[in-house]
């Protein structure tokens, strides 16, 4: 006989806006296959098209909140959810906890004696890793529905047209940071028929941009390549150098679409009110980065559209997964399916700390924050 796995729940989402679920039906059918039992709260994948009937008929319980947070070892959610109170001690809280920019809801939730797994700490580097890497598949979903907007908010085409008219010329488009999301960007803008120039502080990313088949933007400056894949943040000088060099570059292109991040830190901003002022009228900018802590361009406003006086429409793109549910719940789910299939022995979530993704993920245990990153912020801001 096999042992009965763990029961996980999955709550919906409570953030303003947020669309996505964080386990679909067929994430269900998934879990179930590893022993897990499942049950789902009324309503959690309806923004995203999957129906409570949907949950069922995949095996899932359909209860209300209390109940599941009542009866269940693991919840699955996409961001921490509002009221925490319903959490249990030794509950598992599984979802896109952010701990490296919010380290107070890490210690809340060690005092709470709840276990914490975020997601975005991921090893993702590590080639076992990749199934789980959630900032993979969102960041893929992010990039390709920033070029749509990008194309949709432009006045004019993307392709270059013969028609009888005349000739139009494609638009040239710049996506600057060529990590997950802006290889993306720039494959669906070429697929849009775009002139796509790509950018990135780190000098491994020009042959990404090149595989792409998309000119890379040489602004002369040192490569920043940090750990782990990442950029390393920029000095002063070296940000003001690129701040200047981005001014003479941005105002020939026609869209600019920005996805430039640094873990854990503020985005760089890489495009000042300067370089939008010599950009053409008509011009669009789409700032992926854009959120709560700022975004890669000067002036614009996560979830905000914005016309500057020179005419250049500035999209503060936000949550993008969240405007594509479907997909990147899908993806999500799939992440968070394979994250505990890789958790569950013998019918329990064991969580070795000698293992690289559970060291990765693993933020609170025990009543105390585990994870050194944010542990070194904890203590450096006890507030
Ligand atoms: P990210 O979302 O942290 O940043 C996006 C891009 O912005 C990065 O390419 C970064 O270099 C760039 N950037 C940061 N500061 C910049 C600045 N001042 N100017 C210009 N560009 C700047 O990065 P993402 O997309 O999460 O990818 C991070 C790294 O992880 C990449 O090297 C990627 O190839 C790697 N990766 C590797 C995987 C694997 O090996 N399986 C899976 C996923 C990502």
């Amino acid at each position: 006989m096999t042992t009965p796995g763990p029961a996980v729940g999955v709550l919906r989402e409570t953030a303003a806006g947020e669309r996505r679920v964080a386990l679909t039906p067929d994430g269900v059918t998934r879990l179930l296959k590893v022993g897990a039992t499942v049950a789902v709260e009324a309503g959690a994948g309806g923004s995203a098209w999957f129906p409570d009937a949907a949950y069922a008929a995949a095996g899932a319980r359909v209860v209300d909140r209390h109940t599941l947070g009542a009866t269940c070892d693991v919840l699955v959610c996409v961001h921490a959810p509002a009221d925490r109170g319903e959490l249990q001690e030794g509950q598992i809280l599984l979802g896109l906890l952010a701990p490296l920019t919010d380290p107070q809801l890490a210690r809340e939730l060690a005092e709470a004696k709840v276990t914490a797994i975020s997601l975005d700490g991921l090893p993702r580097t590590l080639s076992s890793a990749q199934s789980v890497d959630v900032l993979t598949s969102q960041a893929n979903v992010a990039g390709y529905k920033a070029a749509l907007v990008a194309a949709d908010t432009f006045g004019g085409f993307f392709p270059m047209l013969m028609t009888a008219a005349g000739t139009v010329r494609p638009a040239a488009v710049l996506v600057v940071g060529a990590g997950v999301a802006g290889l993306q960007a720039i494959g669906t803008a070429r697929r849009l028929g775009a002139v796509v120039t790509g950018y990135d502080v780190r000098d491994a990313a020009r042959a990404d941009v090149a595989s792409t088949g998309a000119t890379f933007l040489d602004l002369g400056l040192v490569s920043a390549a940090g750990e782990g894949g990442y950029a390393r943040e920029l000095t002063d000088a070296e940000h003001t150098a690129q701040q200047d060099a981005m001014v003479h570059a941005v105002g020939t292109f026609d869209v600019v679409i920005t996805t430039a991040q640094v873990p854990g830190r503020r985005p760089p901003v890489l495009v000042s009110a300067a370089a939008v002022a010599g950009m053409r009228p008509g011009s669009v900018v789409v700032d992926l980065a854009a959120g709560p802590l700022g975004g890669n361009v000067e002036g614009t406003v996560a979830d905000t559209t914005v016309i500057t006086a020179g005419g250049v429409t500035l999209v503060g793109a936000g949550n993008l997964p969240s405007a594509m549910p479907q997909a990147a719940s899908t993806a999500y789910s799939r992440n968070v399916a394979a994250l505990l299939a890789h958790l569950v022995h013998d019918g329990q979530v064991q969580l070795d700390q000698g293992d690289l993704i559970t060291a990765g993920v693993l933020v609170t245990r025990d009543g105390a924050v585990v994870h050194p990153a944010v542990l070194a912020l904890t203590q450096e801001d006890p507030s």
